[in-house]
């Protein structure tokens, strides 16, 4: 289907005279000017993130035409076999998103996306962005994605009204104020008072309870073997996230992100973990009630994740996706994306004047804060042991076996780390 239609596109265009890409230079794309984007981006902020980024691409890229081949499902859960099956078929998209860090590594080792490193120069990229983010995206010395952002991970999102009615009015900077203050909300009236997801919600939520309570560095080394699973430090963490488990609503691995979201927006509970492309779906939902506060215990502590957009291999419109990538890389690309996707500019130049409120503090605390990366969105963690993580915490939902969950995540490390 795929093919015939991008051979009828090709005939056709034939017998028109197409001018140039306005960014390709010579167009080695035999006359096919559709770019498809690849993304898990298919509704509200996400959405609006996207489309504002397209309203620039059309602006930059004259000759382009973007097709959007968003696959809908929180952090790619269905997206990422859909493109991992096109990869292996030859059939890839124009571009696609890929999380910065290990997760983007997985396509290098596979020989999936081309190096960027050239239009880096080209384009002048090399100093737009922090250093530590460029070495995510480079693997033996070269660099293979651009980014759109840096999303963070460890904020808690709540519903204002619901915490005045239970009268919790104090900022929580322990996971002791953080039980206590769901303790008051359930006396409240609200039987659930944390909203929660499935598996990869779940391991967010287990990552920030280990990052308070392991500290950033530690909390680092359980992904790269530095830190032991085994420990009597991690079985805490774990059993205070059995904890927190208690306080969440039965049906979790039934719902994505965005289905969890909605408890918080009805009432139905008073927190929920999540990234801060949370900022930018309420907003996109109209809901103005939110307050947003580290995850407790976190201290200063960003836990980062970032999405960046490749050149895959045998892309049918090489030069439309080049045309794209430098928009996402533009100073203009990236203001259009983030005010409206939640997560900061990836470029160090832009102005926070130009951000929402809830940017202005991210851009923030991103200077100041310790960093630590994400499993659950790629930057720690390969796409094999993302999978193991969520696959573990989902039998623990059901079973809370911490020994198990300790074991399972274990082993999961020595089997799928990456130097
Ligand atoms: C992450 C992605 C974010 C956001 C989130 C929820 O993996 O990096 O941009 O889309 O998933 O779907």
């Amino acid at each position: 289907m795929r093919i015939s239609r991008r051979v009828a596109a090709a005939a056709a265009a034939m017998a028109v005279v197409l001018p140039l890409s306005a960014c390709g230079g010579n167009d080695d794309s035999g006359g096919n000017n559709t770019v498809e984007v690849f993304t898990w981006w298919a509704d509200g902020g996400e959405k609006a993130g996207l489309d504002a980024l397209v309203g620039v691409f059309g602006q930059q890229c004259p000759g382009q035409t973007f097709r959007n081949g968003a696959v809908a499902g929180g952090a790619g859960s269905n997206a990422k076999q859909v493109l991992a099956s096109r990869l292996q078929t030859g059939a890839p998209p124009d571009t696609f998103q890929a999380h910065a860090g290990a997760e983007l590594v997985d396509y290098v080792k596979a020989g999936q996306v081309e190096d960027l490193s050239g239009e880096y120069d080209q384009w002048g990229l090399r100093h737009a962005f922090p250093q530590g983010l460029i070495d995510n995206l480079t693997y033996q010395g070269k660099i293979y994605s651009v980014p759109a952002n840096i999303h963070r991970a460890n904020v808690v999102w709540t519903n204002k009204k619901v915490l005045d009615r239970a009268g919790v009015t104090t900022a929580l900077t322990s996971m002791d104020q953080l039980f206590a203050a769901l303790d008051k909300v359930k006396r409240s009236g609200v039987a659930a008072p944390l909203a929660l997801g499935k598996d990869w919600t779940q391991l967010m939520l287990l990552e920030t309870v280990l990052i308070s309570d392991l500290g950033p560095q530690k909390f680092t080394g359980l992904w790269n073997g530095a830190t032991d699973w085994k420990s009597a430090e991690v079985a805490k963490g774990i059993d205070d996230y059995k904890r927190l488990l208690g306080y969440s609503n039965q049906d979790r691995d039934a719902l994505d992100w965005t289905d969890a979201e909605r408890l918080i927006m009805n009432g139905r509970a008073a927190y929920q973990l999540m990234g801060d492309w949370e900022a930018a779906d309420l907003d996109a939902k109209g809901f103005k009630d939110y307050g947003y506060f580290t995850f407790p215990g976190n201290g200063k502590t960003f836990q980062w994740l970032a999405d960046s957009f490749t050149l895959p291999r045998n892309a049918p419109n090489p030069d439309g996706a080049r045309c794209w990538l430098k928009t996402v890389g533009s100073t203009d690309g990236q203001q259009a994306f983030n005010t409206k996707k939640g997560s900061i500019p990836a470029r160090t130049d832009a102005d926070p004047a130009k951000y929402p409120t809830y940017q202005q503090s991210a851009m923030a605390d991103w200077k100041t804060f310790a960093q630590v990366p994400s499993c659950a969105h790629g930057a720690a963690c390969s796409q094999g042991l993302q999978g193991a993580a969520n696959s573990a915490v989902a039998k623990f939902s059901t079973d809370l076996d911490t020994a198990a969950l300790q074991n399972a995540l274990a082993q999961a490390t020595s089997q799928y780390a990456t130097s």
